[in-house]
This record gives C-alpha cells, structure tokens and sequence, in this order.
C-alpha cells in the first residue's frame, strides 16, 4: 500500500452553463415563462423556501446599484441560498490591481453557482460569459443591455395591464445611452402589434442598430421629441433620466433638454394608462404625481425580486 497521497485530477463539474446577457437573445415562451414563475412566486411567497439550497451567488458590481443588487440578493436568500460579493468592484476587488474582468470571472465562477455583474463597459457582461463555468447574468453593461430589469417591466406591464400584446408604449428620456429602454424594447417586439414611440431630444435618441433590429421585428415605431403630444396615445409612459455617467465635454446635453413628466402630461396620458420608470429617478417625474394611481414605479421597483427570483431558479435548475 502506497501512502503517496494521490490528487485526482480535477474534472468538470458542470455542464456549460446558461447565461442571461442580451434581451434580444430571449424567445416569447421563456419570456412567459419567467413571468409566469414570477406571478407564483408574488402569489405564494412560500413557494420560494428551499428552492436552491446552499447554492451561491456572485454579486460583481463595477457601477452603483441600489435595487438591482439588494434585489438579486434578496432573491437568492429567500431561495435558500447565500450571497457573496464585491460592491465597488473597481476598487475593492484586484480589478484595482489591474486584473481583466474575464480573469476575475474565471476565479469567480470557481467559487459560486451564479454570477451577476454590474459593468460599465458595454459588452463586459458576453466577455464574462465567455470565461465562466457558471451562468453570468448581465445586471447592466454601460449603455448596452439590462435584461433583468426589462422582465421585471414587462411582468408590470403584464401585472397591471393584464396584457402586453397589443400595446402603444412610450419609451422617454435619454434612449441614446439608456440600457433599460433599450432591453425593454427587444421584450416588448417578441409580442404581436407592438407600437413604440420614442420621446427624446434628436441628441438622444436611441441608436440605429437598435431602431432596425425593432423595425425587422415589425415592430412599429415613431420618434418624436414633443411627450405633451405623445402621452394621449399611450398605453404606457416609460420615462427614464439622463444617463449622466456616460456623457461628457461641453456639448453633453444637459438633464433640462429631458422632457418631464408633471401634472400636466398627467392629464394628456389616458386614464387607464401606466406611468413607469426603472428608477433612480432625477427630477424627470414630478414628485407630485407619485400619488395618480397610474405612476407604477415603485410597484415596478418592488416586482424585481419575485422576477430575480424566477431568473436564479431558472439558471440555477430550479424552474418548475
Ligand atoms: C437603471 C440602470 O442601472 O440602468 N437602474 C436600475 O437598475 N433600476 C436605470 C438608471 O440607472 O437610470
């Protein structure tokens, strides 16, 4: 009997993972599907208990984040499982030292069951994906995508409206360099007669490539920079701010070129209609109309955890 102590060598663990990047990589069905496990979830809270037992979640956030990552960290608890991270990732992790984000994810993925990372580089979020064992869920890349808050608002629209086919939705604000409007819009032409109008300054509108993949999926679309004009038609107003952080030089346009939602568009937009924002707002909605039955933002704020928690179980192999 030898006792030379004999390493066995390291075998995969894990088939190669599933990852939630880009909205406009999403089918209709797994859409639904989400939306759905979500409204169980909402329904019966206790049908979270025990659901991922043990497993771990990365939370890598590079950019500020308040409900994006309290939420997903929320969620994995609820499911039983547990939350380990880097807030401040630039300067609290060896992303300081210089480390790429690829090589951090790769030791990341070693640690944990799940990623998701927060980064200011459109596209860090598929490099991630790349290098990872475990799914990466893209919680916002610089100007790029944020699939998960594109659920969460697609489940309010469904929640409230009792349907997303069909719909007449506003997207306003800074389009050009938000990530939210751009992810929502691809949600929203997986649905038959879709009608987008996007309301923005001609300095922020959303970009061309965007705007064509929409119009293959005959989505329709009209651009205007007149919201007062808009609101009447909408089923819903999608408002965001100015994404200050990618803009810079003198000629950077400023948040008062933002339309802003006040009583008065209030009165424009139809009764049954929804007033929507994925939050943090910056003096593009009126704290006075916070109290219209329509303004839906905190709701909309509130459903991210049951629809984080329908993310991390269908990644984590617990969707029913
Ligand atoms: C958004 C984001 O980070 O893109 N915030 C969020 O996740 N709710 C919107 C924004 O910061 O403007």
């Amino acid at each position: 009997m030898s006792d030379v102590l004999t390493l066995a060598p390291v075998a995969p663990l894990r088939l190669p993972s599933r990852h939630l990047i880009d909205a406009g990589a999403l089918d209709r069905p797994l859409v639904e599907a989400l939306i759905e496990s979500a409204a169980a979830l909402a329904e019966r809270p206790a049908r979270a208990i025990g659901r991922l037992p043990g497993r771990i979640l990365a939370s890598l956030f590079f950019e500020p984040s308040t409900r994006t990552r309290l939420s997903f960290e929320s969620a994995m608890l609820r499911l039983g499982g547990h939350v380990i991270g880097a807030q401040d990732a630039a300067v609290s992790s060896s992303a300081a030292k210089g480390e790429s984000v690829e090589d951090m994810v790769r030791v990341v993925s070693g640690y944990t069951d799940v990623i998701v990372l927060r980064h200011p580089a459109c596209g860090a979020a598929a490099l991630a994906a790349g290098a990872s064992d475990v799914p990466v869920i893209n919680a916002g890349d610089g100007a790029g995508q944020h699939p998960t808050q594109a659920l969460l608002d697609l489940y309010t629209i469904q929640a409230e409206l009792g349907r997303i086919s069909g719909l007449h939705v506003g997207l306003a604000g800074d389009l050009k360099h938000g990530r939210t409007a751009r992810s929502l819009a691809l949600l929203l032409a997986l649905f038959p007669l879709i009608e987008l109008t996007l309301i923005s300054p001609p300095s922020l509108r959303m970009e061309a490539d965007l705007l064509r993949q929409l119009r293959r999926r005959k989505v329709v679309v009209h651009e205007t920079d007149d919201l007062r004009a808009a609101a009447p038609g909408l089923d819903v107003l999608y408002q965001t701010r100015l994404q200050r952080e990618r803009l810079s030089g003198p000629q950077a346009p400023q948040a008062a070129d933002l339309p802003i939602v006040d009583r008065e568009v209030m009165d424009r937009l139809p009764p049954r209609a929804l007033l929507m924002h994925p939050l943090p707002r910056v003096g593009e909605i009126d704290p006075a109309v916070d109290s219209d039955p329509r303004a839906a933002y905190f709701r909309q704020a509130r459903h991210g955890l049951v629809v984080r928690m329908a993310v991390l179980l269908w990644l984590c192999g617990g969707l029913e």
